[in-house]
């Protein structure tokens, strides 16, 4: 497995990504953590992230010198190779010329790390975005690869097996950098690069019967991707030692509470509490219009049903969640600062330490693709697994102002509509999320010869990567007025359709 120390590049988590895409295992571990971690890792190789730090100023991080003691391959990435320069010998200056977005790389001489993916002498495409730059080049090291304002784009002593790329790999923008990585990670670090999804299935159910042994683990089953494939697979491991809570808040997506269901008992016959809950939601949401109260009075409720349902069920002493990489992966933060909470989002935190439960998470190594295929490894329907993501506190956050049943009725309808005209358009899998959104505004149309006064429907569409960043989908007008036809005339109580086209930021993908 491959150790990746992370300086804190915004693009970090792309690097771990592409590295388990060519077959091999690999960790992300921050700079002041990896000191601590790489002795006894048992890496096969290390890649220094990209950072916004300068090698230049006084105090800014550095790998540990026991990296470069152990005798393993080192791939440094931008702020990573200007570290490994300096650590190795080699002068590193703020640089003169700052280079951001795509570059030329014109590969210079031959190396083992280009090998099959760029030929000496060959110009390529890259993405640069860096600031420093070496003015002496370490011993033992020479040029491969130099870009018009970088005349160290790329380093290597192939002897020692260290090199050093001052564009990002990792990213889309260099369109053959997913091989250059694979290079390294196969062919020079020795890995096998037979990591599968198979392979995973197998050590996580190992890892679950260890924790578990013989007690009893209860889920909360949200409906949403990852918690059901969590939950498959922690019954896979220990069948019936698992029971699964579905705390039905009743603002679930049309037929949503019965697939979940359905699928669970019926499919895999796994044992399942399935709480209606939405009378008691319905009226706790009663009069609250404020978005952060919504989530907040959703969220203690939910917590409350939740706590006592494991109650009855009882003698649990282990909580399963479907906690993914993305939100274990403790980024380095330069700016010291306090975060704002723009949403306070709906999860289980908290409850654990309340319930005095030990937390399974299989699901903390992958990223969200890794997660969906696993659900397909683990015969999760391609249709269930391949969801758009939906947010823990459902249509009321898609209802502004105060939800009443009638309002979620009406949404949850045009909702089905709108989906079921994008899947027939064959853009489901092409947008990362769309939903509809019922405005607490009404307005005066005309329907056949009479006059209506009824609300307005917002549709929403955004294509993104991660949820962190999302452009709005530029839909064809006629997609549009196909969707909106049939909503007013299928849905009573909406008169108007229109789109949103704020991409985030400066919007959010929910309005609430
Ligand atoms: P925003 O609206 O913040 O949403 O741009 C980013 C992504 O997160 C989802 N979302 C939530 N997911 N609990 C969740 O599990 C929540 O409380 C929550 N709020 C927003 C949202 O649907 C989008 O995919």
């Amino acid at each position: 497995r491959i150790l990746i120390i992370d300086f804190g590049s915004q693009v970090t988590q792309l690097i771990a990504r592409r590295v388990r895409e060519a077959g091999v295992y690999c960790e992300i571990v921050p700079f002041n953590a990896a000191p601590d971690v790489f002795p006894g890792y048992g890496a096969k190789g290390v890649i220094l992230s990209g950072g916004p730090a300068s090698v230049a100023e006084m105090g800014t991080p550095r790998a540990p010198q026991a990296v470069f003691d152990s005798g393993v391959p080192v791939l440094g990435i931008c702020y990573g190779q200007m570290t490994m320069a300096e650590q190795l010998g080699g002068v590193v200056e703020a640089g003169h010329h700052r280079e951001f977005g795509r570059a030329d790389l014109s590969v210079v001489a031959p190396s083992l790390l280009f090998t099959g993916v760029w030929e000496d002498g060959s110009r390529n495409q890259v993405w640069m975005s860096h600031g420093d730059r070496i003015t002496q080049m370490p011993p033992g090291f020479r040029i491969v690869g130099v870009s018009e304002n970088a005349p160290f784009a790329a380093i290597a002593d192939e002897t020692r097996h260290y090199y050093g790329l001052m564009f990002h790999p990792e990213v889309v923008h260099t369109p053959q950098g997913g091989k250059v990585l694979s290079n390294f990670v196969r062919n020079i670090c020795g890995c096998a690069g037979d990591w599968s999804m198979a392979a995973y299935r197998e050590e996580a159910i190992a890892r679950i019967r260890a924790q578990v042994g013989d007690g009893k683990v209860i889920c909360g089953l949200s409906g949403g991707v990852d918690s059901s494939v969590a939950a498959v697979l922690i019954h896979e491991a220990i069948g019936e030692q698992l029971t699964c809570v579905f705390v039905d808040h009743g603002l679930m997506r049309k037929d949503e509470a019965h697939e979940v269901v359905n699928l669970f008992r019926g499919h895999y016959n796994i044992p399942l509490v399935h709480v209606d809950a939405a009378d008691m939601f319905l009226s706790a949401l009663q009069d609250v219009e404020d978005p952060e109260a919504k989530r907040k009075a959703i969220g203690r409720l939910f917590i409350d049903v939740f706590e006592e349902e494991a109650r009855k069920i009882g003698g649990a002493g282990f909580l399963a969640q479907g906690t993914l990489y993305p939100d274990v992966i403790e980024s380095v933060s330069f700016s010291g600062g306090p975060s704002v909470t723009i949403k306070s989002h709906h999860n289980v935190g908290g409850l654990p330490e309340r319930m005095n439960m030990k937390l399974v998470e299989p699901l903390r190594e992958l990223f969200k693709d890794e997660v969906r295929a696993l659900g397909k490894e683990l015969g999760l329907p391609d249709a269930f697994v391949g969801r758009h993501p939906f947010p823990g506190p459902g249509l009321a956050i898609r209802c502004p102002g105060a939800v009443t049943k009638e309002k979620l009725d009406i949404l949850r309808q045009a909702d089905a509509i709108y989906l079921d005209e994008i899947r027939k358009a064959g853009l489901y899998d092409v947008i990362w999320q769309a939903f509809a959104v019922l405005l607490p505004v009404r307005t005066v149309g005309v329907m056949g010869d009479g006059r209506t006064y009824d609300f307005v429907l917002a549709l929403r569409a955004v294509t993104s990567v991660d949820g962190m960043t999302a452009d709005f989908y530029p839909f064809d007008m006629n997609f549009l007025g196909r969707a909106a036809t049939r909503i007013i005339n299928e849905v009573r109580g909406v008169n108007r359709v229109v789109y949103d086209v704020t991409s985030k930021p400066p919007g959010t993908i929910e309005w609430e």
